[in-house]
């Protein structure tokens, strides 16, 4: 049996959290590989409504063995929220059922702190727009070799350690002109929050190895998207970790034959989104930015999930997703929120950019040299039906079809799921 892993196709924000709710019905482990509590995933069951930072969107599923991997950056406060918050909703939150690698790096107070001093100290056209939540001094302080896991928590000199790293951390915060923290204060909080981390912490490498061993599923949960990757976004307008389909290898502790068999599934919107700064070919302005943004009213609606921020919207951009395809190694495509295009009189789809007085169906030099790019649009008419209702493909529109088909085309990619809204059934196989 396999490893299937989802990825997010675009800039994130895809429907990720919701598509794997879907499939974790038939895998054993759900598990997250990269990224921390800068993702927001969110799963809609009937009136309650999920919003997951850190555990894998798997839990909402009894059976579901929920991992949290190595190339993970975790923060032990928020992660203790969403437990005691998903407790309260009903999912069952035990030791037997959360497993966390050792090897998953700690965001503490300072991190979060270095963030924002950091993106502050930026000028306003180099500002990422990060989420706040001391992603990249994390991963920095990995990369650097100074960085503190979820096993130090367990080390008899963890405490030195930690206040080691946050007066090194307020040297730069001054250097910065941030306010510096309270070293002893934060430490003792720190410490009794993620003290009760410590029986979680299990070695998650050797149980997904044995598990696939076993033929169990083991459905890998990307955060992010393809194009806000480290070496293959929209750099530096990008996120701190890998997010592509071939981390979720090195981010679980996997050989790379565990991934011989499995489907490699890429999640896209019917449309464009991004979230923070850089390059947006197809993105799009005014009314009819409103008309795909939403107006905040409905729960879908185009708003941040992790910081509520307005998302910026657009057409679909083919060339972009030509690309997510060929750097993640899809194998089939999904595509949410179709619901939402109902009711367009025509539909723009991005085929090709013009750049140099050329034409391309490839971004030139990879995703970071989209920004000189035009696009170039292929407009196609829309549907008047309300479809968040149908589960059959025969029953979709007649142009929603050639949509879909024109995607998966251009893709050269099949599309084996469409999402016409954001509840478990409404979705269709084809
Ligand atoms: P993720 O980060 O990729 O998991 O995506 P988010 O949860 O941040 O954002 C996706 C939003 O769209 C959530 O509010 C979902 O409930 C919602 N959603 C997902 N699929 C659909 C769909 O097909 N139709 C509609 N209307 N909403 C959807
Ligand atoms: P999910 O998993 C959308 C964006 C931020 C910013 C850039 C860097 O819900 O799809 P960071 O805090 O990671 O250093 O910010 O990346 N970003 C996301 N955008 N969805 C996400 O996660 C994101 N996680 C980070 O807005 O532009
Ligand atoms: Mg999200």
């Amino acid at each position: 049996m396999p490893l299937n892993i989802i990825v997010g196709a675009q800039w994130g924000d895809e429907g990720k959290g919701r598509i794997v709710d879907y499939l974790a019905a038939g895998a054993d482990y759900v598990a997250r590989y990269n990224g921390g509590d800068n993702a927001g995933h969110t799963v809609t069951v009937g009136s309650k409504i999920f919003k997951l930072h850190l555990v894998p969107s798997g839990i909402v599923h009894p059976h579901v063995i929920a991992v949290l991997g190595n190339g993970m950056v975790i923060n032990p406060r928020t992660l203790l929220d969403e437990m005691s918050s998903l407790r309260g909703a009903g999912v069952s939150i035990a030791p037997q059922r959360l497993h966390i690698s050792p090897a998953a790096h700690l965001i503490t107070p300072a991190h979060r702190a270095l963030d924002k001093a950091l993106e502050a100290a930026r000028s306003k056209e180099k500002q990422i727009g990060t989420t706040g939540r001391g992603i990249g001094p994390a991963y920095t302080d990995k990369a650097t070799r100074r960085g503190l896991r979820l096993a130090d928590l367990l080390a008899p000199d963890f405490r030195e350690r930690l206040l080691a790293h946050l007066h090194e951390s307020n040297r730069t915060l001054s250097g910065l002109g941030a306010p510096e923290l309270d070293s002893e204060e934060e430490a003792d909080a720190f410490i009794n929050q993620s003290s009760r981390l410590a029986l979680y912490i299990f070695d998650v490498a050797a149980e997904l190895h044995l598990a696939l061993k076993q033929g169990h599923t083991v459905l890998a949960e990307g955060a992010q998207g393809t194009l806000l990757d480290i070496d293959h976004g929209t750099y530096p307008f990008v996120t701190s970790s890998s997010t592509l389909a071939p981390a979720a290898l090195t981010g679980l502790g996997l050989g790379i034959t565990a991934a011989r068999e499995g489907r490699v599934m890429g999640v896209t919107k019917a449309f464009q989104t991004r979230v923070g700064s850089g390059p947006f070919p197809t993105e799009i302005k005014g009314k009819a930015a409103e008309r795909l943004r939403g107006t905040g009213q409905n729960p879908w609606d185009e708003y941040g999930t992790t910081t509520g921020r307005p998302r910026r919207v657009g057409w679909l951009d083919g060339v972009l997703l030509r690309y997510a395809v060929r750097v993640n190694g899809l194998t089939e495509l999904i595509i949410t929120k179709l619901d939402i295009l109902s009711g367009l009189e025509s539909i723009k789809l991005c085929t090709g950019y013009s750049v140099n007085n050329a034409i391309v169906s490839d971004p030139p030099g990879g995703a970071d040299g989209i920004a000189a790019c035009e696009p170039i649009y292929e407009e196609l008419p829309g549907w008047a039906e309300d479809i968040t209702a149908v589960r059959k493909w025969k029953s979709l529109p007649k142009n929603a079809k050639a949509y879909l088909e024109r995607i998966s085309a251009l893709a050269e990619t099949p599309i084996k799921l469409v999402s016409l809204g954001p509840e478990r059934e409404q979705i269709l196989e084809i």
